[in-house]
């Protein structure tokens, strides 16, 4: 009889239940596995702190929003412990060998497949799950969580279209995704926004106003600005290149990383991003402008139909390559069906929106401005 393990990490998101939920019963009943669950992602895995999926845990849970385990955004190799970031690498294996496990099922984004590598690298076999609501796991056509926080998004901006209306202002809604452009894109098309601004294209704020200055002259004297967390304008962007270019002096070795400079420029530039681009916005166009942060919203709740039938395939998928003893594999959904695909394939990369992507041609079609 085949041991499984199943943990969740990285940010919540919607399906996650869902997918323990096909993992665990098809291993279970389907196959008469074992199953049991790591709480709090890696840290659980670590700290041996585990909840029994062997019974009634996995009954109800189809429908409910978060994950039944926990989940942290920890790493095996960088734990925080007593105030220290230490690689507990070794306990987890330790822990992994003690269950007696033939596989470590993993649900989580791009950090998870990153961790789930280097775990497989340690010789444990693994199978990721791509979830998040951002969208942005390669070699997947879609991940869980995507498509019920694009329906919240969408749900957002019909609602703050009608007191946009009513107010004559602009409302500037920020939406999640990390540095890709998903959400905002699909979020704002489906909701109608009149600006969308995504990282993948950098903005130029007079083309942005100028948009909302012809609405106004054509009797429109709202509009709805859909902007993606992650996206900055040229003059934003170059701020950030050029504190990541910043080099150390020849010879002398860097007192910090230059990725921590970079760090610390976006961490400003970002920060009330949002707000700024609001009150320039207010500023050059005479318009009232307002700002609405979606946050955490996006992530709560109960999954969409869609994101409950992809995390079931998804699920099952993996306890079919378990049962096949095909481990350190991503389940993709590809097409109708799903793709075992190797972890060293899509470890490391983000999926970002391609500039000449369908859907940013036909909102364009339909006159969305995207600040280029
Ligand atoms: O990856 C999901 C996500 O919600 C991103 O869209 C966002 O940038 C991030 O997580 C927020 O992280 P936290 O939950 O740690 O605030």
């Amino acid at each position: 009889t085949k041991h499984i393990g199943i943990l969740t990490a990285g940010g919540d998101s919607p399906g996650l239940n869902a997918a323990i939920r096909g993992v665990g019963k098809a291993c279970l009943s389907h196959y008469g596995m074992h199953v049991v669950g790591f709480r709090d992602g890696f840290r659980g895995l670590m700290e041996n702190r585990t909840t029994p999926l062997d019974g009634g845990q996995l009954s109800g849970i189809l429908t409910s929003g978060g994950t039944i385990l926990g989940t942290s955004r920890d790493k095996p190799h960088k734990m925080p412990v007593g105030g220290k970031l230490l690689d507990m690498t070794d306990a987890i294996v330790a822990n992994y060998h003690e269950h007696r496990l033939d596989c470590l099922v993993c649900l989580g984004g791009g950090g998870t497949l990153k961790n789930a590598l280097r775990l497989k690298q340690k010789g444990l076999n693994v199978i990721t799950l791509p979830k998040t609501i951002d969208n942005d796991v390669a070699g997947t056509d879609i991940t869980f969580g995507f498509d019920t926080a694009l329906g919240i998004a969408t749900e957002a901006i019909d609602r703050l279209h009608s007191t946009a209306h009513s107010h004559h202002r602009i409302i500037v809604v920020e939406i999640m995704g990390h540095r890709a452009g998903w959400l905002a894109l699909g979020a704002g098309i489906a909701g109608g926004a009149d600006v969308i601004l995504i990282p993948e294209i950098p903005y130029d704020i007079e083309s942005i106003a100028e948009a909302i200055r012809e609405r106004v002259r054509s009797d429109k004297p709202f509009s709805i600005v859909a902007v993606a967390e992650g996206a900055l304008s040229k003059p934003e962007l170059a701020v950030l290149k050029a504190a990541s270019a910043k080099k150390p002096a020849r010879g002398k070795p860097p007192k910090r990383k230059a990725d921590d400079a970079e760090a610390d420029a976006a961490e400003l530039l970002y920060a009330d991003r949002t707000l700024r681009l609001a009150k320039q916005l207010e500023r050059m166009t005479g318009l009232e402008a307002r700002v609405t942060i979606l946050g955490h919203l996006q992530r709560g709740g109960t999954p969409s139909a869609a994101d409950r039938m992809l995390a079931t395939r998804l699920g099952t998928a993996a306890a079919d390559l378990i049962a096949q003893g095909r481990y350190g594999v991503m389940v993709a959904a590809r097409g109708e069906g799903t793709r075992a695909v190797k972890l060293e394939e899509v470890a490391g990369q983000v999926k970002t929106v391609p500039p000449d992507h369908p859907w940013i041609l036909s909102a364009r079609r339909v006159g969305t401005n995207f600040g280029d």
